[in-house]
């Protein structure tokens, strides 16, 4: 039984590629069905819940972190051979999941591996991603504590010979967005953090100005979203005020959170 969410899992995904590619519906024998009811009831609670989670349901409130590692690795052997984006599919190192906490308070969403991300296989391990980590230990976490993830799961393909990024398209974003809502689902963190204008485009479906949108309490997933700059802008733009901003958006985060703020942090670039 211990291999029920891994097969339950690869039938999953063949049946998504079915449906994807418009073939006709999967049928099942009568004695499949049979087959299949037969180990229902020896369903252990992770399993039941991957049931649940993946017809669209939330994750159990109860779930422990074991519970929800589980989920999210058997999320992440179906994105690990998703070709739902068949030019991503094929040009992409490998694909980009998520790190962190399964249990997480705070979640991190950007947009996309960028070269360094597809070739480590992990989000945010660039230069923006170094950023990234060193606003979440000023912030008082952990990098291992919060949990990281993009809207898209595929470095964005670029011209050959090309080596720059560029951002997903909203149908690329479309596709993708259902595993991120999955993992939200599972992790079912307090506070999720958008990074950027892009990241707000697939989370909540709006174009904006990113002047006008940060700093601003939305909601996704009915989980209190905060917008603010990709550590990337940052990184472009120097000027303290824009290194404030994103501080004072992070305050907001740790009081949401009834975390402690330090006299130190409050004061940190006043
Ligand atoms: N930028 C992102 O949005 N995500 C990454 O993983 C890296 C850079």
């Amino acid at each position: 039984m211990s291999q029920f969410p891994s097969a339950l899992e690869f039938v999953m995904g063949a049946l998504e590629q079915i449906r994807d590619r418009g073939e006709k519906l999967p049928r099942a024998s009568r004695t499949s069905l049979v087959e299949l009811r037969s180990v229902r009831p020896a369903q252990s609670r992770t399993e039941r819940a991957l049931v649940r989670q993946s017809s669209g349901g939330d994750a159990s409130p109860s779930l422990q972190g074991t519970d929800k590692a589980a989920l999210l690795a058997a999320i992440q052997t179906r994105v690990a051979v998703c070709t739902k984006c068949p030019h991503l599919a094929r040009t992409r190192t490998q694909t980009v999941f998520g790190v962190g906490n399964p249990d997480a308070e705070l979640m991190f969403i950007g947009e996309a591996p960028g070269a360094d991300e597809d070739r480590r296989g992990e989000p945010f391990v660039g230069r923006a991603g170094q950023l990234l980590t060193k606003i979440i230990e000023t912030i008082g976490f952990r990098r291992d504590e919060v949990y990281i993830a993009n809207v898209l799961k595929c470095r964005p393909d670029m011209p050959p010979g090309n080596s720059g990024n560029r951002p997903p398209t909203p149908l690329e974003m479309q596709t993708c967005l259902p595993y991120l809502a999955e993992q939200i689902g599972i992790i079912q963190p307090k506070v999720l953090v958008a990074l950027g204008a892009t990241a707000v485009e697939g989370l909540l479906g709006t174009r904006g100005v990113m002047r006008e949108l940060r700093g601003k309490w939305n909601s996704h997933q009915n989980t209190p979203l905060m917008i603010t700059y990709h550590p990337s802008y940052l990184l472009r733009n120097q000027a303290p005020s824009e290194k404030r901003k994103v501080w004072e958006d992070m305050l907001q985060v740790l009081e949401r959170l009834d975390r402690p703020i330090t006299e130190k942090q409050r004061n940190y670039f006043r």
